[in-house]
């Protein structure tokens, strides 16, 4: 399973990458706004600034709705870096797009998954990833991780390619079940991936080996 961070904190984004277990990064408008982030050449400046950090994907979000301005953004985000996979949401001009930038081969994460039938409908258009937010989904009374078994028993049906990239979770158990159902990647805040190292029997299992050590060695 790979790991991305959701974030747009470099910091952060340095901290995992410094743990050595990242594969990729996901931002979105509300992540680049929260890091303070804003004007058209800041923003792009960002993404390269991100992906000089990480070895992996690094998906940016374009803002356009509409076609035309769906592809312009997207192939100005693609052409940024070779890093770059570009997030468009679910909607009927993205779906285009997608299926545009899949036969240009530039790569995509179509994001605002909320049912099986838009994954299906991603994938039929060749995004290369899907985000599903499972958080959201639990949030209003729908098992995300069980979109996550539908998507997954979907796209092994028919053998498509398309990634499943949870997104929108909250705490490791969601990280856990989305391992267990099978998506392909987790992305999730850096706390997440921190919380996986913590068990209490790991810490006073190893505070006994010390004491133990220094009982016949100290
Ligand atoms: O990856 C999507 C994520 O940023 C949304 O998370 O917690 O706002 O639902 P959340």
């Amino acid at each position: 399973m790979k790991f991305f961070i959701d974030t747009a904190n470099l910091d952060q984004i340095r901290d995992a990458q410094d743990l050595g277990v990242l594969d990729g990064v996901t931002t979105n408008p509300s992540l680049m706004a929260k890091e303070g982030i804003k004007g058209a050449d800041r923003i792009l400046k960002h993404y390269v600034d991100i992906c000089e950090i990480v070895d992996g994907d690094v998906s940016a979000e374009v803002i356009a709705t509409d076609y035309e301005g769906i592809i312009r953004e997207g192939e100005n985000l693609a052409s940024l870096h070779p890093q770059i996979v570009v997030k468009v949401p679910m909607i009927r001009d993205g779906v285009k797009a997608i299926k545009y930038f899949s036969k240009q081969g530039i790569r995509t994460n179509c994001t605002l998954i909320f049912s099986a039938g838009q994954a299906l409908l991603a994938a039929k258009a060749g995004a290369t990833y899907v985000s599903p937010f499972i958080g959201r989904l639990d949030d209003i009374s729908t098992s995300g991780v069980g979109l996550i078994e539908q998507i997954r028993l979907i796209y092994d049906n028919y053998g498509y390619e398309t990634q499943i990239l949870a997104a929108s979770i909250r705490h490791t158990m969601h990280l856990i079940e989305c391992a267990e159902a099978g998506a392909d990647v987790a992305t999730c805040p850096l706390n997440v991936i921190t919380d996986l190292l913590k068990h209490p029997l790991t810490d006073s299992g190893l505070e006994k080996f010390l004491a133990d050590y220094n009982k016949t060695n100290g």
